[in-house]
């Protein structure tokens, strides 16, 4: 049910930082922040700091931070819904829930119905495994054999489904369950003699939410039945949507934040198994091939995924396959290989949880030296085959998001290969320029207007080969959230060539200077920031810090929260130039003097790729065109110099 806007609005404004987190982490104040020992990760001296004025947390530790909301959502695992109601029972503050729809309260009846069927099967079956002749001789029985202990059986709500045809069906239909409701929710199907169960004779497994409701079953066969698959499992609906569910997730999160990292298996015993040895940040697939969704929902407690596949072919080709999707999510994947003959559950049973642990540990490869060597295995002397591994694997590297990691991916393969890191470079350079002209292919006729001299395809050169002007780029946009409000003294000349001066808004002063030079900020959640406010402009209403720290864009959110928590370090200023002297003093130097130097890398970038043209270009009409560009360039920089040494002088 949706909260409406405003009362959003009003209970984060109500909620204080230091009093939502005061209630799980202990602070002690020094200077104007409060300090505390970070809940997100291990750590001896305190590095989570809570800041009163600005309404936010952040720890220097591993990085996280937001606002009380997003606080609540990493502590608790709350959703943002969630996380809302929470702090408006801590506030006093009355939520009028939206009216609801006629269909809307169909639909919440139906999934209700749904979810109670489920508590009510989940209990029959875990009744039937303990407390019948039947589930005790057969099922408990497997489960013994197999070497599973209570502990686990009686945790993951393990049961068993009578073999009689439609035992489940009709102890269900006399409790007062309709026909229609079993057949929907898939524990029953009709068949010519009427209804009958679709998992008699096996064990069950109950599948979780995120929450901990039941929302599906998995059954496994416990006889040899070729006419029979090996596993039943629910079918879809209102409550179980297959390519959102990852088996275990209910019992795992907490071990997946604290340990900040996810271990991925294929199957219902694989968790079981490493569950019992102790290895408790355990999800399965389920068997269906990975989906985003899937990657999505970890994400939400770890970065870190490791994928735990069998070592048959089977096995590392899901891997495979797994781990483009997960690296284009931005998060790290590493993967761990079993000996062939085994699957996670075999080889947890067969060995300690030391010897497991270890395992895991010195086999674990990140994606660049599993694939490297994977597919070099049959191409190691057959140059054609090499060069398609190569390409293989830069195609990867290219998915991936943050250009610094993109850098060291390719020094490592560089290593690996054998190769130059530039013709590396080069080769992935050719590929993010296709898929760049790919994105841009559907706007080619629109950006014709400015595509004069000054945008060229700077893209992906300022991006791989200048990480500063990404440094500069969140100068301004950090600018731009704090100060953004602020007015400032704008002096220009008029048409008479006088100085007129004006008082223009921080933020309109650096989009308009921006929109001007044509230059808009390359990075996708730095251009989301900018045009945010650009439209805000418009509207005359410029947004102030808490808009963003709060806002319902994640990236966005997590971006305000990390930029409003602190300069970098200091060392990382110095190095990339960046200018820091007196941000508050003198805010107008401040913001001309960071435009400027962004702007002038970003000129001199284009004046690179240029050059670079110059290289291969043999017909003089179209050297001439780019002497004249390059010509046009060195005007500019020479104007921002100029006032940059104005600037800095004054
Ligand atoms: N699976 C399925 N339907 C099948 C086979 C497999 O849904 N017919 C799913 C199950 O979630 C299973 C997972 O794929 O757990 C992995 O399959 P498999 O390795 O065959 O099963 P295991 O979990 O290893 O089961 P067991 O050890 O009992 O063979
Ligand atoms: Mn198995």
């Amino acid at each position: 049910m949706a909260i409406p806007r405003e009362t959003v609005e009003q209970i984060l404004q109500a909620s204080r930082i230091e009093e939502v987190v005061g209630e799980f982490v202990t602070l002690k104040k020094r200077g104007s922040n409060m300090w505390g020992n970070c809940p997100f990760h291990n750590e001896k001296t305190p590095s989570f700091s809570v800041n009163p004025a600005r309404n936010i947390f952040k720890c220097f530790g591993c990085g996280k931070a937001g606002d009380s909301a997003k606080f609540l959502m990493e502590h608790e695992h709350f959703t943002y819904p969630e996380a809302l109601r929470y702090l408006a029972k801590k506030y006093n503050i009355k939520i009028e829930e939206k009216e609801q729809t006629a269909e809307e309260i169909m639909q919440q009846s139906i999934r209700e119905k749904m979810f109670n069927i489920n508590e009510f099967a989940d209990k029959y079956f875990v009744d039937t495994l303990w407390n019948t002749d039947e589930g005790k001789t057969i099922g408990l029985q497997y489960f013994r054999e197999r070497g599973y202990l209570n502990p686990i059986i009686e945790k993951f709500h393990l049961g068993y489904s009578p073999a009689k045809w439609d035992a489940f069906t009709e102890y269900a239909k006399k409790n007062g369950y309709s026909d229609e409701l079993l057949e929907q929710i898939g524990f029953s199907i009709k068949g010519q003699k009427g209804l009958y169960d679709r998992y008699h004779g096996r064990v069950m497994f109950p599948i979780h939410s995120l929450t901990g409701r039941v929302i599906g079953f998995g059954g496994r066969i416990l006889v040899n039945d070729k006419k029979s698959p090996k596993y039943q499992n629910s079918p879809e609906s209102e409550i179980y949507d297959k390519k959102q569910t990852l088996y275990g997730i209910y019992f795992a999160k907490n071990a997946i934040a604290k340990q900040d990292e996810c271990i991925l298996v294929e199957g219902y015993f694989d968790v079981l198994r490493m569950h019992q040895i102790g290895i408790e940040n355990v999800v399965a697939s389920s068997g269906t091939s990975l989906t985003m969704e899937q990657i999505r929902l970890v994400k939400r407690y770890t970065k870190n995924i490791t994928m735990l596949y069998d070592g048959d072919a089977a096995g590392v080709h899901a891997a495979l396959r797994g781990t483009d999707m997960i690296l284009s999510e931005g998060m790290n994947v590493r993967v761990v290989v079993l000996p062939p003959e085994h699957d996670p559950d075999t080889f947890a049973k067969e060995f300690s949880v030391e010897y497991v642990t270890n395992y895991l540990k010195d086999n674990a490869k990140d994606f660049v030296r599993f694939k490297t060597e994977l597919l070099l295995k049959d191409a190691q002397n057959d140059p054609i085959k090499r060069g398609q591994v190569i390409r293989d694997i830069v195609e990867t590297i290219s998915v991936i998001p943050d250009s610094i990691f993109r850098i060291t991916y390719v020094k490592e393969c560089s290593r690996l290969l054998d190769m130059p890191e530039q013709t590396l470079t080069n080769e992935l350079n050719k590929m993010l320029r296709a898929k760049l002209k790919k994105t841009l292919g559907i706007e080619e006729n629109v950006v014709t207007e400015t595509d004069t001299t000054t945008t060229p395809k700077q893209d992906e050169t300022v991006e791989d080969q200048l990480p500063a002007g990404y440094y500069q780029e969140r100068e301004l946009v950090k600018l731009l959230l704090m100060y953004g409000r602020e007015m400032i003294v704008d002096e220009r000349k008029d048409e008479e060539d006088q100085l007129v001066y004006e008082q223009v808004s921080v933020a309109q002063f650096i989009i308009d200077d921006l929109k001007n030079d044509g230059c808009l900020f390359l990075d996708p959640v730095n251009r989301k920031v900018f045009d945010l406010i650009d439209r805000a402009i418009d509207e005359g209403n410029i947004p102030d810090d808490q808009f963003f720290v709060s806002n319902e864009d994640e990236a966005i959110a997590q971006l305000a929260a990390d930029l409003l928590s602190s300069p970098y370090k200091l060392d990382q200023w110095a190095r990339h130039n960046i200018f820091v002297l007196s941000e508050e003093d003198n805010l107008r130097n401040t913001v001309m003097s960071s435009l400027l130097r962004y702007k002038d890398l970003i000129i001199e970038d284009r004046r690179k790729a240029i050059e670079e043209e110059l290289k291969t270009t043999e017909e003089l009409d179209n050297q001439l065109i780019l002497l004249k560009r390059k010509k046009d360039l060195d005007d500019i920089r020479m104007r921002i110099n100029k006032e940059l040494g104005i600037v800095i002088a004054k």
